[in-house]
């Protein structure tokens, strides 16, 4: 770890979703990380709860990657992607299409959620186009889903300060289903809640609006994180599943913090057993030591895009970094963690005491709801008058300063940690939690 330093300005830096002037009037600074804890830059310890931004799934500094990326960057440290290849990137695209549901086999990589979202978009107008469908140029997301903040992803997005700024040229055409969170309905549902599944059928509505024919895809979170933690109703992605096969409709899932091992399975669509026709990904799947993401694609989409082109580019679509050869080294690295600690099992195998550790701030102060799934849980506090969001704030600081850390919206706290956390962890990050609880107005 390096030292501590008064030194550094922090002036230059604009700080991506942050309040630049709050934070830099109290910085909070990590310096270290190793397994779950990370280091502050003075010297602190503080537990993870979050596993960074839902992405460091295996826990930091894992040597096997650190190796892996070493070994890379003094042997191929950067190859085009474009009409050309590296062997690691085809071995880390059969690597991702084995985990994936049967048919998903063809992978696309990214940098980013954000780039694996829009990617997927244009994959869906694309393949409309190639059948000779190119009217299908609607798409329909979801009220509070998060996709990133490309300007495809914040038009089928639905978290409206995201979107507001930029409201004058988000994409054209988009529509959005209602959200499912109600809590009159799904309070302190363990799991999936039992109501809300009639909630896809809005999805019958918009396109009787729209006429099936011009719509391409729809898009959905199937665990939707970022908006506050929210758990699709038994039944419900069934529905979509089936709604939009019925209509020629294609579904994606956006499972960038769902896929490997969240829930206690490769996948969101192989934990619910629904399979779309695109998953996109990102964070876990190089356990975020070198950014990487990718969309995984049904084969009879990619066939369609390649038959209906001449002998030249199928697809006009490609990031300089797509596939980077230290990215490639990190996915198989992590992949091989995952695989041979059975961490989405472990995951899978922990969510029962993660779910009671979560459920027992259920008659605490300020606690409204408490829901959860795998190694997910929200934990949604009354908002104090006028002040939305601060008292979660307050929650998040004050577990920082006693070392651990956990991750709010608006006033939900949501807890995401490495799936290599144990139950005297758990025990820990929710302990905090009440303790501070306890503690606030
Ligand atoms: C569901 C989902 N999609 C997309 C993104 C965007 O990913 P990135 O920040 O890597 O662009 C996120 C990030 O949290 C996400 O949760």
């Amino acid at each position: 770890m390096r030292a501590p330093s008064d030194s550094v300005d922090l002036s230059n830096l604009w700080m991506p979703f942050t309040a630049n002037r709050q934070f830099k009037a109290h910085p909070r600074l990590l310096a270290g990380a190793q397994g779950m804890y990370y280091t502050t830059a003075d010297g602190r310890r503080i537990l993870d709860g979050t596993a960074g931004l839902w992405c460091v799934n295996a826990g930091h500094a894992r040597p096997e990657i650190i190796e892996a990326i070493t070994r890379q960057a003094s042997h191929l440290d950067y190859a085009p992607s474009f009409q050309i290849g590296h062997e690691d990137s085809f071995r880390a695209a059969s690597r991702i299409a084995a985990l994936m549901p049967d048919g998903l086999d063809r992978i696309f990589f990214t940098n980013s959620g954000s780039e694996s979202v829009d990617t997927a978009l244009k994959i869906a107008l694309a393949y409309h186009r190639a059948r000779g469908e190119g009217q299908r140029t609607r798409l329909i997301g979801r009220e509070r889903g998060y996709h990133g903040v490309g300007f495809g992803g914040i038009s089928v997005g639905g978290i409206s300060p995201n979107r507001k700024t930029f409201s004058g040229v988000l994409l054209p055409g988009v529509d959005h289903l209602p959200h499912t969170h109600a809590p009159e309905h799904n309070a302190w549902s363990r799991g999936q809640p039992a109501w809300g599944a009639h909630l896809a059928d809005e999805l019958e509505r918009i396109i009787a609006l729209h006429d099936a024919s011009t719509i391409a895809a729809v898009i959905v979170e199937p665990l939707a994180g970022s908006t506050g933690v929210l758990v699709p109703p038994v039944g419900y992605l069934e529905r979509l599943r089936e709604i939009t096969a019925r209509h020629g409709i294609l579904l994606i899932f956006d499972e960038v913090i769902t896929a490997f091992g969240r829930l206690g399975a490769a996948t969101a669509s192989g934990r619910f057993g629904v399979t779309p026709d695109m998953i996109t990904m990102a964070k876990g799947i190089s356990n975020a030591a070198i950014p990487a993401g990718a969309v995984a694609v049904l084969r009879g989409i990619h066939d369609a895009i390649l038959d209906a082109s001449g002998s030249g580019i199928e697809f006009f679509h490609g990031y300089t970094y797509s596939a980077h050869p230290m990215a490639t080294a990190a996915i198989l690295a992590a992949q091989d963690i995952y695989e041979r600690e059975g961490l989405f099992q472990r995951a899978e195998a922990l969510s029962a005491p993660f779910e009671e550790a979560a459920h027992a701030l259920r008659g605490r102060r300020h606690v409204i709801d408490v829901r959860n799934l795998g190694l997910v849980a929200g934990v949604e506090l009354a908002p104090r008058e006028g002040a939305p969001g601060a008292r979660a704030a307050e929650v998040f600081a004050r577990c920082f300063d006693r070392g651990v850390l956990v991750r709010y919206t608006g006033d939900t706290l949501a807890f995401s940690p490495p799936l290599v956390i144990d139950e005297s962890q758990i025990a820990e990050l929710f302990g905090t939690v009440a303790e501070v609880l306890d503690e606030i107005d």
